[in-house]
């Protein structure tokens, strides 16, 4: 499978951004142990982007080679109807990731616009969640590509 992993603003601050929230792995490490997990079966590409339009055009783009999308959309989880609305019209299964548990923080940060057109969302395990959303979009695509299975 092909993935498309996707990093939304300030997530290239990870090691340095409040540490005791994001925890001190780089975002570089963080796509390193993807790709550890992903090879050699799979194959990830990655791409961080502080602009939303960035982030929409990857989404877009990713229709032509992509069979599924992980994202950690960052603050654009909580106020982007446009990232939302490139998930749902690409219709890529999408999982979503956050490093915390944006449930247990302040309230703007417990709506997510973007669940909604996710096939699940992983939050609160610090990098593992992009591990095991990973793992969860893997799983997701391998049944959908052997049914029965
Ligand atoms: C985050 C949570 C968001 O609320 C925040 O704006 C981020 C990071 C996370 O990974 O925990 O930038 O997506």
């Amino acid at each position: 499978m092909e993935i498309l992993v996707l990093h939304g603003p300030n997530l290239n601050l990870l090691g340095i951004r409040e540490p005791t929230i994001y925890g001190t792995v780089t975002l570089a490490e963080i796509d390193r142990r993807l790709q550890e997990a992903a090879a050699p079966d799979h194959a990830l590409r990655s791409l961080q982007s502080n602009h939303e339009g960035a982030l929409i055009d990857a989404i877009h783009e990713a229709r032509t080679w992509a069979h599924g999308i992980l994202i950690n959309p960052g603050a654009y989880t909580h106020t982007s109807y446009a990232l939302r609305d490139a998930i749902a019209g690409v219709g890529l299964p999408t999982v979503e990731v956050h490093l915390s548990n944006i449930h247990a923080r302040e309230p703007f940060r417990h709506i997510s616009l973007l669940a909604p057109v996710c096939l699940g969302q992983i939050c609160g395990f610090g990098w593992r969640s992009y591990l095991w959303g990973l793992q969860a979009l893997l799983a997701h695509l391998e049944e959908e590509s052997q049914p029965g299975k």
